[in-house]
C-alpha cells in the first residue's frame, strides 16, 4: 500500500509546450545526453518558426522533450529525448504517440524520423511503434570516428493506438 511518503516522492508528470524559459534546462539535458548535442540556437529557431515542441515536466523540472515538424502531409520528429532517470516507463512512447497524435489531427498522414545505427534503445522504440526502415542517409551524422549514417523511419499515420 502507497504511504504518504511514497504519495510525496512521486512527481507530477505532464507534457507542456516548451517555452523560451525552457531551453537552458533542455540545453542541459541535451548536453548530458546527446555526444553532439544541439546547439541552443537550433532549439531557439525551433520555436521561432513555430515547430511542435513540448517538455516533459516533473514536478517543474524539464525531465524530457520532443519537437517535430509538420509540413506537406508529413510530419518530421526531430528530436525526442527522456532524461535518463525517466527512462523505461513507457513516457518516450507516450511523447511519440502524443506528437503523432497531434500531427494526425492537422491532416499529416505520414510521420518520418532519423536514428543512427548505433542507437539501439531508440531504434526499438521506433520499431514497436510501428515505424519501418526505409533507407539509409550515409555518413549523415557527426560521430566519435568521422561520421555515422542514418536510418530513415516511417510510419503511417492511418492507426494510432486508442484508434
Ligand atoms: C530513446 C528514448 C527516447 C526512449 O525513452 P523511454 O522513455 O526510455 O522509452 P519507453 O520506456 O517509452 O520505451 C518503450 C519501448 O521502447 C523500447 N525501448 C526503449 N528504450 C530501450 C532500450 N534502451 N533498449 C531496448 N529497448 C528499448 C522497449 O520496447 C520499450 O518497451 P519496454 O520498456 O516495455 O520493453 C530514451 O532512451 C532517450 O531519450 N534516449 C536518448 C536520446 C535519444 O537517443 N533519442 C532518440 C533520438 S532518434
Amino acid at each position: 500500500m502507497a504511504t504518504a511518503t511514497d504519495d510525496l516522492a512521486m512527481p507530477e508528470l505532464r507534457f507542456r509546450p516548451m517555452a523560451a524559459d525552457d531551453v537552458s534546462a533542455v540545453i542541459a539535458l541535451e548536453h548530458a545526453v546527446y555526444p553532439f548535442p544541439w546547439s541552443e540556437q537550433i532549439f531557439r529557431d525551433c520555436l521561432r518558426v513555430g515547430y511542435d515542441c513540448w517538455v516533459l515536466d516533473a514536478d517543474g523540472s524539464v525531465a524530457g522533450y520532443g519537437i517535430m515538424s509538420m509540413g506537406a502531409g508529413e510530419c518530421h520528429i526531430l528530436n525526442l529525448c527522456i532524461g535518463p532517470a525517466w527512462r523505461r516507463r513507457g513516457i518516450g512512447r507516450r511523447m511519440l504517440f502524443m506528437l503523432l497524435t497531434r500531427a494526425r489531427r492537422a491532416g499529416m498522414q505520414h510521420a518520418f524520423l532519423e536514428v543512427r545505427p548505433s542507437n539501439s534503445g531508440a531504434m526499438a522504440l521506433y520499431e514497436e511503434a510501428g515505424f519501418e526502415r526505409i533507407g539509409l542517409r550515409r555518413g549523415y551524422y557527426q560521430a566519435a570516428a568521422g561520421r555515422e549514417d542514418a536510418i530513415v523511419y516511417r510510419r503511417a499515420l492511418d492507426f494510432l493506438p486508442g484508434d
